[in-house]
């Protein structure tokens, strides 16, 4: 009986532990954000309206207007939807997705290649820690 309980604690753990760690992870990555944005300009605290300003602004690419929520939808609770390919997103929020921002590489490369896209350059710190304390924000 006891080494059942243990089995089940045990499997318990292992099935709770990755939410929680998760969107530690993103709260880590916006700490780091944060220390890099720091270096630039001390004054700026990292916030929830200018990533959600960031997420919706459009942006001209060869003539059409794109934003980050054209794929990941206005609100980023919410499942996205591939502008292009129709395909369905997972969530971006680590709020509902766990998944999201818990490999730092994956994340990095994602940025880069969508801020590519929408902006025609890379985002900067403040953009990115912007943006997750943002998706951070968000209730389920
Ligand atoms: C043309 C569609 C499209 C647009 C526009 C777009 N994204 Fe994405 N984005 C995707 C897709 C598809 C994924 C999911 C990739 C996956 O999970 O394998 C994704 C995933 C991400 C992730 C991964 C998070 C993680 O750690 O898992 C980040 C960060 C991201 N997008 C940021 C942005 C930002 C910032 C913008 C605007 C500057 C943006 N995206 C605009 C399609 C798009």
């Amino acid at each position: 009986m006891r080494k059942l309980s243990f089995v089940v604690l045990a499997a318990l753990g292992v099935l709770s532990l990755p939410v929680q760690a998760d969107v530690d992870a993103a709260k880590q990555l916006v700490k780091q954000y944060a220390a890099l944005v720091k270096g630039v300009d001390a004054t700026y605290t990292l916030n929830a309206e200018a990533g959600r300003a960031f997420y919706i602004k459009k942006h001209e690419v060869k003539g059409k207007q794109v934003s980050c929520s054209d794929c990941h939808t206005d609100n980023p609770v919410n499942p996205g939807k591939h502008s292009k390919t129709g395909k369905t997103i997972a969530s971006l929020s680590p709020v509902v997705n766990p998944d999201r921002f818990s490999k730092m590489k994956k994340t990095e490369e994602q940025f880069d290649e969508h801020c590519v896209d929408v902006l025609s350059r890379g985002c900067t710190s403040k953009e990115k820690g912007d943006y997750i304390v943002y998706l951070l924000s968000l209730s389920k």
